[in-house]
Formats: C-alpha cells, sequence, structure tokens
C-alpha cells in the first residue's frame, strides 16, 4: 500500500476539512475527533467538493443537498445520495500526514 504525504499535521485545524490533490485525485482531509480522515473530495451524487461542507460527528456534509458521509466508512447517512464516497487510510509520522490512495481502510 502505497502512502503519498498529503500535508503537515500542523496545517489541519479541528473539523475543518483540507483539500488536497494526490496524484490527481481530490482528497480532502480531516482531524476531527483526535483522528485524522482521508475521504474522496467529490460527493457521490454530483461534483461538488465535499472540503467545502461542515464536519460534525464524524461525518462530513455536503453543502449542496446536504447528505452526510461517514469519514470511517464514506457511507451516506441520508438521502439524495445513495452510493458511498471512497475513504482511504491514513498515517501519521510525526507532523506529516500520509495518504494511500487504495481504498481499503
Ligand atoms: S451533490 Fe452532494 S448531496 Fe447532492
Amino acid at each position: 500500500m502505497a502512502f503519498v504525504r498529503a500535508c503537515a499535521l500542523s496545517e489541519l485545524e479541528e473539523d475543518t476539512p483540507k483539500r488536497v490533490e494526490l496524484d490527481g485525485t481530490p482528497v480532502s482531509v480531516v482531524q476531527t475527533a483526535g483522528e485524522v480522515f482521508a475521504i474522496h473530495d467529490i460527493c457521490s451524487h454530483a461534483n461538488v467538493s465535499l472540503s467545502e461542507g461542515e464536519v460534525e460527528d464524524c461525518q462530513i456534509e455536503c453543502w449542496l443537498h446536504g447528505s452526510s458521509f461517514d469519514l470511517r466508512t464514506g457511507k451516506p447517512s441520508g438521502l439524495p445520495a445513495t452510493r458511498p464516497v471512497p475513504v482511504y487510510p491514513v498515517k501519521i509520522e510525526g507532523d506529516d500526514v500520509f495518504v494511500s490512495l487504495s481504498q481499503e481502510s
């Protein structure tokens, strides 16, 4: 599983998603509840950036139509989205956050 550096841990603000591009893939990195998560930065309902949405209770909300996605599983909690968004494994080393674009979490 190839991890690539996404950002510095110190750049992340609690509950504030940070959008990064890894090998051309948009990823939203989120620090919340003492953990760091990486989720594909495009909603499964339409082409909207999830990193512009709000984070609460380990969920990221799509600002356009309000579906929330679980940061641990990528599953939507409600309509209109019905398909999950890929989530990616995260590894922290010192102040560096690494993400693997493999979708095993
Ligand atoms: S675009 Fe995200 S819920 Fe519609």
